[in-house]
């Protein structure tokens, strides 16, 4: 089996990320595939929003050497889904991590023992560029980069392209861009539009062509530890989802 490990990367919070990877999971797990959902944020929304408590062993553990990835995989109500949660430790881990050496290469240590089980390992990445960031972008195949229509949308877009050209040269000559995703997508209006051929004209290529629509059942899911899948398997949001599961194992076919 050849997994397939991709992470979420906006530095902005509140864009979907979090959204996109436990419902993308989902899908994708529904359409048969082995899914393991990495909570890499302190905030541990991703966590709760499949249902889980967060407590025993999570991501933590894990990087900080305290115990195999193996043993912290925790099942979900959704066959074929599988999470490693987060929990309060997480939040003094980018401290702990400076003082280290080769402190980029943590998490991609503590998961190679993984990557023959699985076919998408998906990483939820916390709001910044700091150094778990780092340690997803050194350890992942592929980037999906979560954006919502707005004005500034393009400002915070250059210094992730240039952050994950860094990283491309230093520490990960692999690490491919899958696309880029609008989410929370209201209506057509000129804003839209604009901001959509905005980035379309610099990215021709990176735009999924599947637009994750604001949706209240979307917002509503993780408030019931359960995917929109599950949640409410007709709702526009779960279609724009499974729709996305397609386009994101068409890509990774593609760019293998
Ligand atoms: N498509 C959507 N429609 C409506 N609400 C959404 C949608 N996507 C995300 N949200 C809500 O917006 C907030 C931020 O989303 P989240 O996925 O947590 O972003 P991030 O992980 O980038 O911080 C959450 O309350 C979430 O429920
Ligand atoms: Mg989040």
């Amino acid at each position: 089996m050849s997994v397939k490990k991709i992470i979420f990367l906006n530095q902005k919070g509140g864009v979907g990320k979090t959204t996109t990877v436990v419902n993308l999971g989902s899908a994708l797990a529904q359409m048969g595939k082995k899914v393991l959902i990495l909570d890499l944020d302190s905030q541990g929304n991703l966590t709760s929003g499949i249902g889980s408590d967060g407590r025993g062993l999570g991501m933590y553990e894990v990087i900080a050497g305290k115990c195999s990835a193996q043993d912290a995989c925790q099942k979900t109500l959704v066959d074929n889904l599988f999470i490693i949660p987060s929990n309060i430790h997480m939040a003094g881990l980018n401290i702990e991590l400076v003082a280290q050496y080769e402190r980029e290469l943590f998490l991609k240590r503590a998961l190679e023992s993984l990557d023959d089980s699985w076919d998408y390992i998906l990483g939820d990445c916390p709001p910044s560029l700091g150094l778990v960031t780092v340690n997803a972008m050194t350890w992942a195949q592929y980037v999906i980069i979560p954006m919502q229509c707005e004005y500034y949308a393009m400002e915070g877009l250059n210094l992730l392209m240039r952050t994950i050209g860094n990283i491309k040269k230093s520490l990960n000559p692999d690490l491919k861009i899958l696309g880029i995703l609008f989410t929370m997508f209201i209506k057509r209006t000129k804003l839209t539009t604009e901001v959509v051929d905005d980035v379309s004209s610099y990215f021709p290529d990176l735009i999924f062509s599947t637009i994750i629509p604001r949706s209240i059942r979307l917002a509503e899911a993780p408030s019931h530890g359960l995917p929109i899948n599950i949640y409410d398997g007709r709702s526009n949001g779960a279609k724009a989802y499974g729709s996305l599961a397609k386009e994101v194992e068409k890509r990774v076919g593609k760019l293998k």
